[in-house]
């Protein structure tokens, strides 16, 4: 059977910046810039997604565009050796653990998304019973454990339909829906009194904090920019790998990373008037996701309307958390229709039933050698996998790949000149791996 590609230019775009868009922009995003500086630290992190995020994208893209196969497939063949292929089973395990975390926070908010639908706003503080630090307060349990399972059929149902039918046209409906929904929940929450010292706690300026904290900064920046442009785990080259029509990258790069940076956005103007407009103080609440979604859910109970408005939000973070984890699902999905040319029914089957039990493990959280797995899965581990992961991608494109990787990136319309090109090939060589060398030197030691 023919390898399955895009329908159109569009699908590809939103798919790729459904992946991108999820909910490390909707819970993480705000926090990390509220803490590191507000508008001064959404400049550094806008320098790295142009300087890391759009390149490292378009490292992505080129391997999969040019090799048409998931990541072991595409490395594999590339290279002509059989070590690279080896290597591209790292992202299928990258892909099975971020799932794993993901899906049960995605039960989180479906759960939240139910509650809010039938009025029972408010009570959720008891579900997240102890906000801590980022990804610190995990519900946990047998029913955490039962949405994860709700949140990954879901995931399982889209990834089901293949490229068009599914992922395409889920994302088709699910983006557009998130951007409406968004900017309809940002205007009326600057309508909020108390949206003024909002916005200024959000984004005032605040260069001395950056200026003193500049290299604390640029390990969280990083961080997150990878994490939220889907960077490192090889969505982005199975996803290219769909692409058929030869069209300019840098373009869609470019939308899809600014499509990403404007939900991050969007989401604090929504999320810090609603909590200053009711007097919860965010410092005391920051980070984390436990802590916003008690201080939101807590918010939604006392407004007017409240009911609607929150189920408006949460629906709103479910398409965004379901259109990212699709995209995790595809990449194990991929790999065993190419590799072993499973059909798309077993292959999905086999996978979810992989991720029940992976995703089982974060849900009851139990501790193992003194750590908390959901904690290490979500932060540590992930962080590294991705880190890693992208770095040995801008390698590969680099330093096997060189003058391929070139005519890659320069072939289909509108595509870039070699002026632009041959530094961009010097930046994913070189440059890039060496800033997230030290970024991984840092936020380890
Ligand atoms: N970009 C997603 C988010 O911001 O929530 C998370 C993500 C999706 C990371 C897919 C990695 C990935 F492959
Ligand atoms: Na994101």
């Amino acid at each position: 059977m023919a390898r399955e590609t895009w329908a159109t230019r569009v699908g590809f775009i939103l798919a790729a910046a459904g992946s991108a868009v999820g909910l490390g922009n909707i819970w993480r995003f705000p926090w990390v810039t509220a803490d590191n500086g507000g508008s001064a630290f959404l400049a550094v992190y806008l320098g790295i997604v142009l300087l890391v995020g759009v390149p490292g994208l378009l490292a992505e893209f080129v391997v999969g565009r040019r090799g048409k196969k998931s990541p072991v497939g595409a490395l594999r063949d590339l290279s002509g050796s059989r070590g690279w292929g080896l290597w591209g089973v790292f992202y299928v395990i990258t892909a099975i653990a971020l799932l794993s975390f993901y899906s049960v926070v995605g039960g989180w908010i479906l759960r939240y998304f139910g509650e809010s639908a039938s009025g029972l706003v408010g009570a959720p503080p008891a579900y997240f019973a102890a906000p801590g630090q980022y990804f610190g307060g995990v519900a946990a349990g047998p029913d955490a454990f039962g949405f994860h399972l709700l949140f990954l059929a879901l995931t399982a149902l889209v990834v089901l339909g293949g490229v068009r039918r599914g992922i395409e046209l889920g994302t088709k409906v699910m983006m557009p829906a998130v951007l409406v929904l968004l900017v309809g929940l940002a205007v009326w929450a600057g309508a909020r009194p108390g949206a003024a010292a909002a916005y200024a706690f959000y984004l005032a300026f605040d260069v001395a904090t950056v200026r003193a904290n500049f290299f604390d900064v640029l390990g969280p920046a990083a961080g997150q920019a990878l994490f939220t442009l889907s960077l490192g785990a090889g969505t982005m080259i199975t996803y290219a790998s769909y692409i058929d029509e030869d069209r300019s990258l840098p373009f869609d790069a470019t939308v899809i990373a600014a499509l990403n940076t404007l939900v991050g956005v969007l989401a604090g103007l929504v999320v810090f008037p609603l909590l200053f407009s009711l007097g919860v103080d965010p410092a005391q609440t920051s980070p984390g996701p436990g802590a916003l979604f008690v201080g939101l859910a807590g918010a939604f109970a006392q407004l007017p309307g409240g009911v609607v408005i929150a189920t408006a939000f949460f629906g709103v973070v479910v398409l965004a958390a379901l259109s990212s984890s699709i995209s995790m699902l595809e990449i194990p999905v991929s790999f065993l229709v190419d590799e072993y040319g499973l059909g798309r029914r077993r292959a999905v089957a086999l996978v979810a039933a992989g991720v029940v039990a992976t995703g089982g493990l974060c849900a009851f959280n139990p501790t193992i050698a003194g750590t908390a797995v959901f904690g290490f899965v979500a932060g540590p581990l992930v962080d590294t996998l991705l880190t890693v992961g992208l770095i040995a991608v801008l390698l590969f494109v680099g330093w096997v790949m060189g003058r391929d990787a070139l005519a890659e990136l320069r072939s289909g319309a509108g595509g870039p000149s070699a002026a632009v090109a041959t530094p961009w090939l010097l930046a994913v060589g070189a440059v890039l791996p060496v800033f997230l060398v030290f970024t991984l030197l840092t936020t380890v030691g």
